[in-house]
């Protein structure tokens, strides 16, 4: 479980390798919950890494496989919505009349809703054809990865940078709560 700022770290290094498996965030991270965002950031590059190595090898084990859909189908879906449903719309609240970047909130959600078939064919195979990964497969699994390290790239170099001077303390309150509820997890 990732508790803070020094794991994010570690576990970065060992994301870069396609060698850390997505393990969970601690719940107390959503009281800061640009700091989990940027937390799920990491572990979704981490799942591009080990998506790349998987096509390259052509094979997953049975544990991986298992982790890799549980994440995609849960974890991703719900970081999806904590964006649209959170983040995007406060952060169109704090910046009136900002035309481009409200375009380009547009367009991230666009592409939520676009690797939504993707996400749902990856977890499928992942879940039914391990250990076995065909070579005619393989294209969906780097082509979702290199997507995904755009997108994801976007968003911790500019929009969380953005929410970060332009949320107010209550906003900040306010997404965290949400979050909270999307997940079941009561406030401390
Ligand atoms: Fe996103
Ligand atoms: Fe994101």
């Amino acid at each position: 479980m990732i508790e803070g700022r020094g794991q994010q770290q570690s576990f970065a290094m060992r994301a870069m390798r396609g060698e850390a498996m997505p393990v969970p965030l601690a719940p107390h991270l959503l009281s800061s919950p640009l700091e989990y965002l940027y937390a799920d950031h990491l572990r979704q590059r981490s799942v591009c890494a080990i998506l790349r190595r998987i096509a390259a090898e052509g094979r997953v084990a049975a544990h991986e496989a298992a982790a890799l859909a549980s994440f995609l189908e849960r974890d991703l879906i719900l970081h999806h919505e904590d964006e649209e449903r959170g983040l995007f719309p406060l952060i169109i609240k704090r910046s009136a009349g900002e035309d481009r970047l409200e375009a380009d909130l547009a367009r991230l959600a666009q592409d939520h809703k676009r690797v939504r078939p993707q996400i749902m064919r990856l977890a499928d195979i992942l879940t039914h054809a391990a250990p076995e990964i065909g070579t005619a497969d393989a294209p969906l699994f780097t082509g979702f990865a290199a997507h995904e390290l755009r997108h994801l790239a976007f968003e911790s170099g500019v929009v969380l940078p953005i929410a970060r001077v332009r949320l107010t303390r209550k906003d900040i309150t306010e997404l965290s709560r949400d979050m909270r509820a999307r997940r079941g997890i009561a406030a401390p």
